[in-house]
């Protein structure tokens, strides 16, 4: 894995959601941990941060955590009956993701909201820029999205978001930036934020997708952030206040993404997700190509 080097050095995932989209699936599983073909989707997510030069990961976990903590952690017994079997491939694949970051934990006591569950990330990150990654976004690791990200934030300041361009009649469903041209196409200066908006209230097409690279003054701006939509801290609400006033922590940028990202969290992205990755996939790709050719012409 390629690495590159940034300033900013450390991540967070918040992991702490209830999940309820995939209930009865995620009842004493966090969804982060639902397979994507053979890996659980928090580790794409992990992995994404450490290419981009993150290897410091703090994870906001809440009920159910276990799992995910034991994913990253080593498994002594099991690694020991795959070496006594002399199975170095399955071996090397279960170290990976104990070898992968330097990882770090804080307990969200309620699930209250995005924006709370990034504060309770202030102890740990200090006063440095730092990138948050939603555990159930996954961007294909080869349109890289979140060196970008960091790269905007050295040239710039402040904070920046990833933006993705919609279909207007799905806006509602997202975050949406009001935003302006700067001289680089992939690269936006935001001036307002809004959490979910109609189609009719929406200020553009651009929607917010899980991934941001903040300045450590959106920690002051969540402790005054009032509960919002679903009575929930939400932390579009914050950078919402850094993004009219950049003297609160310098102005908001978007990179504008037009790669490939799925949100695991829904259940028809979940699966479409699975079904690309695994045709990739050199080892089950031609086979499952081929078998996905023949179901799909006898459906049809
Ligand atoms: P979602 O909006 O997807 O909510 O959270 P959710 O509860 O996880 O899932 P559904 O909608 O009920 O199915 C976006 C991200 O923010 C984290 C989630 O884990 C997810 O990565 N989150 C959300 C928290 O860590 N804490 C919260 O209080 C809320």
């Amino acid at each position: 894995m390629t690495t590159s080097r940034t300033r900013i050095s450390k991540a967070v995932i918040p992991a702490a959601g209830l999940g309820t989209r995939f209930l009865p699936a995620t009842k004493a599983t966090p969804k982060e941990m639902l397979p994507v073909v053979d890996k659980p989707a928090i580790q794409y997510v992990v992995e994404e941060a450490v290419t981009a030069g993150l290897s410091d990961v703090l994870m906001v976990t809440g009920r159910n955590k276990r799992p995910l903590e034991d994913h990253f952690d080593r498994n002594y017994e099991l690694e020991q009956v795959l070496r006594d079997k002399g199975d170095g491939t399955k071996l090397a694949r279960v170290e990976e993701s104990s070898d992968l970051a330097t990882m770090h934990y804080v307990r969200q006591g309620d699930p209250r909201g995005l924006g709370h569950a990034v504060l309770c990330a202030a102890p740990h990150v200090g006063d440095q820029p730092f990138a948050v990654l939603l555990g159930d976004d996954l961007i294909d690791p080869r349109d890289p999205l979140l060196a970008r990200m960091t790269q905007i934030q050295e040239q710039h300041g402040g904070s920046v978001i990833a933006l993705m361009e919609v279909d207007p009649a799905s806006i509602h469903l997202y975050g949406c930036a009001a935003a302006a041209p700067t001289g680089e196409d992939d690269v936006v200066k935001v001036s307002d934020l809004m959490e979910k908006p109609s189609a009719d209230e929406a200020p553009s097409n651009l929607a917010i997708i899980g991934r941001y690279v903040l300045d450590p003054a959106v920690f002051e701006v969540l402790r005054k952030t009032q509960p919002g939509r679903g009575g929930e801290i939400q932390l579009t609400d914050a950078l919402q206040a850094l993004a009219s006033d950049p003297s609160l922590g310098g102005p908001v940028h978007g990179v504008v993404f037009r790669g490939r990202r799925y949100d695991t969290g829904d259940r028809g992205d979940y699966l479409r997700a699975i079904v690309r990755l695994a045709c990739e996939r050199e080892d089950l790709g031609p086979d499952f190509r081929d078998w996905l050719r023949s179901y799909v012409s006898e459906e049809m």
